[in-house]
């Protein structure tokens, strides 16, 4: 007989169950902050300078939490950060992915197209690619390029999904919205339909198989238009006591506030001087700054930055706050807030001394700010 599809099925030895039985949760191993200095960066940009050309043109290293374990390395256990730089005159191949991204120019400038899309892009602009766009970047200028790139990579790698098309030859994919199949044989008689009055439904297999498309687009945040709305926020003095930052928000998102489906990113100015509380939630924050210095206190310890640094410096759950030395801060944070409010498990505890809520689906928290300020 020839043996099954499912051979691990057969594999003799191997016991399906973990016994559980009476056994009480443990709580999870929180991971440490992690900080990459701006010279240990600045070291890695002079060896991928230094290196040869590779042939797609990507030279590329990721930043790995020294916890993280294979498939899906990464700074964050579902985040993916690599450092990219071109050199003046160079181009990397087209690829595309299943994986949406955050683009971030830390140094120099150039130009990326996505799905025939340009975009011109300066120091310290953002932004977003749209899962399995085809995308080149291009250094045009007389400076080296370095960018820093955040995606769930490293989840979708966990999942073991993560699906990589280098130079894709295939017409991009186009987005139908609001097209019916009208070969009546194909639609159930009786589509979506409410089964109990207290709200549970019964959907039919073709809205299943054709979720309503909502347009992805990708979008860009040049640094100079988002500063100058930055410091506005700055001069509303010290008795505002929310945070002083822009979300750069990608509306089809909708309620889970993000610039991709998995990431928020945000850019804070940090007047000097300024203590935030401390405070948890279940997403995991990576930091980078570009101006001023601070430090953080993350499970009761102290870690100290400048501009140019890179932290892990919420992983998910740990206690922290931030605070600013004598010079006001820039930041861009990238956190895993999105996915975790679809997932219905953003656990946010604002103050220490109150209970954690489920963000999005609890009602969420208040700074003082009037709205209309
Ligand atoms: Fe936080």
């Amino acid at each position: 007989m020839s043996s099954s599809a499912n051979d691990l099925t057969e594999k003799p030895g191997f016991n399906p169950f973990i016994d559980a039985t009476g056994e009480n949760h443990v709580a999870p191993d929180l991971w440490e902050p992690y900080l990459i200095r701006k010279e240990q960066i600045d070291d890695e940009i002079e060896r991928l300078v230094n290196s040869p050309k590779p042939e797609n043109g990507r030279r590329r290293s990721y930043f790995v939490h020294p916890l993280s374990q294979s498939p899906g390395r990464g700074l964050a256990a579902g985040i993916t950060v690599s450092l990219d730089v071109l050199l003046p005159g160079e181009s990397t191949s087209p690829i595309r992915h299943n994986s949406t991204q955050v683009n971030f120019c830390i140094q120099g400038s150039g130009h990326t197209f996505v799905n025939g899309q340009r975009f011109d892009f300066k120091q310290y602009d953002v932004w977003n690619h749209i899962s399995f766009a085809t995308y080149t970047h291009h250094n045009d200028t007389d400076d080296i390029q370095v960018r820093l790139t955040y995606s769930n990579a490293a989840l979708l790698e966990k999942m073991h999904v993560h699906i990589v098309e280098e130079d894709p030859q295939h017409a991009d994919i186009k987005v139908v919205t609001d097209v019916e199949d009208e070969d009546p044989r194909k639609q159930s008689p009786y589509g979506s339909f409410q089964l109990t009055k207290e709200g549970a439904w019964l959907m039919p297999y073709e809205t299943l198989i054709n979720p309503p498309s909502v347009e992805s687009k990708n979008l860009h945040w040049p640094w100079e238009m988002v500063k100058e709305n930055l410091d506005k926020l700055a001069a509303l003095g010290k008795d505002y006591i929310g945070r002083r930052l822009y979300l750069l928000y990608n509306p089809m998102t909708g309620r889970t506030n993000g610039i991709t489906p998995n990431f928020f990113a945000t850019m804070t100015i940090r007047p000097p001087g300024i203590i935030d509380r401390p405070h948890r939630h279940v997403s995991a924050a990576i930091n980078y700054y570009f101006k001023g210095s601070g430090y953080s206190i993350v499970e009761k310890k102290r870690y100290d930055w400048k501009a140019g640094d890179l932290m892990l410096s919420a992983p998910g759950w740990a206690i922290h706050n931030h605070a600013s030395d004598e010079e006001s801060v820039y930041e861009l944070t990238v956190q895993d807030q999105p996915l975790n409010i679809i997932m219905e498990s953003l656990l946010w505890q604002e103050a220490l001394n109150k209970p954690a809520i489920i963000l999005g689906q609890h009602s969420g928290f208040q700074t003082n700010r009037d709205n209309k300020v």
